[in-house]
């Protein structure tokens, strides 16, 4: 039952200017608190969200451009605890913010196994997303005919990206990842290996040389020309020795090619015609013009870059910087442009190592990625999906009131009269147990960078999870993602929305009097919220 009248309390409308006045979510939580004891305001709420959903109309023309995000281990726990992280991050309670992939209007679940793996791993899925077709662990780019690590297996079976194709069509193209750009994610969209983990010449067994197989690095710059590339992995490009430009005196982050050659020259050679510029520092990152700069690679790590709470903001740029750069750069296509965005080996790598603050923290500078480019980005021509290759076994719960810090215990104790996170993973090196029983961590800083939370069952790594990821979309042809969708339809529907291989009977393009203002409008994650608080305030 709606209730259409109530009288707002005076102390509501007191609260009212001073509403106003705070900016974001930073919100008093009590006065959110009191706001929302009251049923007209969610009543409101949901009035402006259902005219919201009954205004929605599918964007039926053809896309210019595609934004793929992909936040690898990043299953539906991460993101609500990274909402709830990102919200108490601004001072408010967490659960009631909108992050920025919240406000994408239609939304999927992505069946995530592979043709081999009931639990898959990034490499398989990734040519899913990438390429459309699901395949085998370990192997990138391949139909699930290849078998991991046989060379022999890799020709005749190659798949093709939408990265790819997009490049066939003449559009620029672009990686942006906060691991090494060589890694699984985004090798599927431009190399084909049965191994993910042949970064360089020096990964591949001498057999697999000799039959042909080509590392994924050698692959990165000759197999498809990639306008932008930034991430990591400066040392698979570089000849065995040439010491790091950042780490000169570190024997361990030399370069590693057998071959002797230097890719980055040879990709910043390949395009004669073309402005392109190669950057390892920041500081010469900031100093790219886009307006003269046609190609860019930037590796600012000889490997992964590192995890944003340990990021030397000096030295490195941070993944919304990167993904601010590349679509400046790719945007001056008149054809438009393909770019995969990926925080890959970092939300994954936290849930990994068993540590909820390195992978959340990441999963929210990931949303301020896909923030950033909702403002530098239309939604009439720009088709932008998010998503996850897979899950992890994490978890928050445990009965927490409303606003507990999201690192923070659950209220009671646990049977063994000791208390416990309400973070936890279902394994993974966070088993901890002393003389039989679990570690008492009353007296444990369980809010540091580094603390991991508890695993049931001991493991080196902890490992991904098998349920379904989201898949957010918004723009031209977002509305293909509805209900249960097997992963790899992700890369037919960025293929079909952008008029790319094998779709040519796609949709027409956008007619240019059917532009309006409000298309132009991304409102910021919390204006909803204030517009309510005012709307219920002044009634
Ligand atoms: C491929 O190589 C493997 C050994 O690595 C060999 O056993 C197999 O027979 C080869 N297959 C073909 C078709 O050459
Ligand atoms: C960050 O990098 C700069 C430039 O290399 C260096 O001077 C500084 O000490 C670094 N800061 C930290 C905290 O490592
Ligand atoms: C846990 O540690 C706290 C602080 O040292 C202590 O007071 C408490 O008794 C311990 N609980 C158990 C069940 O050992
Ligand atoms: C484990 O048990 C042993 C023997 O009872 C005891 O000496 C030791 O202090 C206990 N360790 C901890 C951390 O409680
Ligand atoms: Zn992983």
């Amino acid at each position: 039952m709606l209730t259409p009248h109530y009288r707002v309390p005076s102390l509501l409308v007191l609260l009212g200017p001073i509403l106003m006045a705070v900016s974001r979510a930073a919100m008093d939580s009590q006065a959110l608190y009191e706001l929302e004891k009251e049923p007209g305001y969610w009543d409101e709420q949901a009035r402006a969200t259902l005219d919201a959903a009954l205004k929605l109309r599918p964007r039926e023309h053809q896309a210019k451009n595609i934004i793929l995000f992909l936040g690898d281990g990043m299953g539906v726990s991460t993101v609500s605890a990274a909402r709830i992280l990102r919200g108490q991050m601004d001072g408010g309670s967490g659960e009631e913010t909108v992050l920025a992939m919240d406000t994408f209007p239609y939304v999927a679940l992505s069946k995530t196994y592979s043709v081999d793996k009931q639990v898959a791993d990034s490499a398989s899925t990734a040519t899913a997303y990438h390429c459309g077709v699901k395949a085998n662990a370990k192997t990138v780019g391949l139909s699930a005919k290849a078998v991991a690590f046989e060379c022999n297996t890799t020709f005749g079976n190659e798949v093709y990206s939408v990265l790819r194709r997009a490049k066939a069509q003449g559009k620029s193209v672009g990686i942006v990842t906060t691991t090494r750009v060589q890694h699984a994610s985004p090798a599927a969209a431009y190399a084909h290996s049965v191994s993910r983990s042949w970064y360089s010449d020096a990964d591949l067994p001498s057999s697999a040389r000799e039959h042909g197989c080509v590392d994924i690095a050698t692959q990165l710059v000759t197999n498809v020309d990639i306008d932008v590339i930034l991430g990591g992995g400066r040392m698979y490009m570089t000849p065995k020795g040439t010491p790091d430009p950042e780490y000169p005196t570190s024997n361990s982050r030399k370069g590693e090619r057998k071959d002797k050659r230097n890719l980055i020259d040879v990709w910043l050679k390949a395009k004669p015609n073309k402005i392109s510029r190669y950057v390892w520092h920041r500081k010469e990152f900031d100093e790219i013009n886009v307006k003269n700069t046609d190609r860019l690679m930037g590796l600012f790590e000889p490997k992964d870059m590192r995890f944003e709470v340990f990021r030397n903001s000096t030295r490195d740029p941070s993944i919304v910087e990167m993904t601010e750069k590349a679509i400046q750069i790719l945007k001056k296509n008149p054809k438009g442009y393909f770019l995969f965005v990926e925080d890959e080996w970092r939300i994954d790598h936290g849930h990994h190592d068993g540590i909820a603050k390195l992978a959340l923290t990441e999963a929210v500078m990931f949303d301020r990625a896909i923030q950033r480019a909702a403002q530098l980005t239309r939604e009439p021509d720009t088709l932008t999906v998010v998503t996850a290759d897979h899950s992890h076994v994490f978890t928050f719960g445990g009965n927490t009131p409303r606003g507990n810090p999201i690192f923070g215990l659950a209220p009671k104790k646990a049977d063994d009269k000791m208390p416990f996170t309400s973070i936890l993973y279902a394994n993974g090196p966070g088993y901890i147990h002393i003389n039989g029983t679990r570690e008492n961590i009353t007296l444990v800083d369980y809010y540091d960078e580094e603390y991991m939370q508890q695993a049931a069952v001991p493991l080196d790594a902890e490992t991904h999870g098998g349920e379904d990821v989201a898949i957010y979309a918004k723009g031209p042809m977002a509305h293909l993602f509805h209900g249960v969708k097997e992963q790899n339809y992700v890369a037919h529907v960025m293929a079909y929305a952008a008029c790319l291989e094998p779709y040519t009977n796609c949709p027409p393009h956008l007619h240019h009097h059917s532009h309006s203002s409000s298309d132009c409008v991304n409102p910021p994650s919390s204006l909803l919220f204030f517009v309510l608080s005012l709307l219920l305030l002044f009634r």
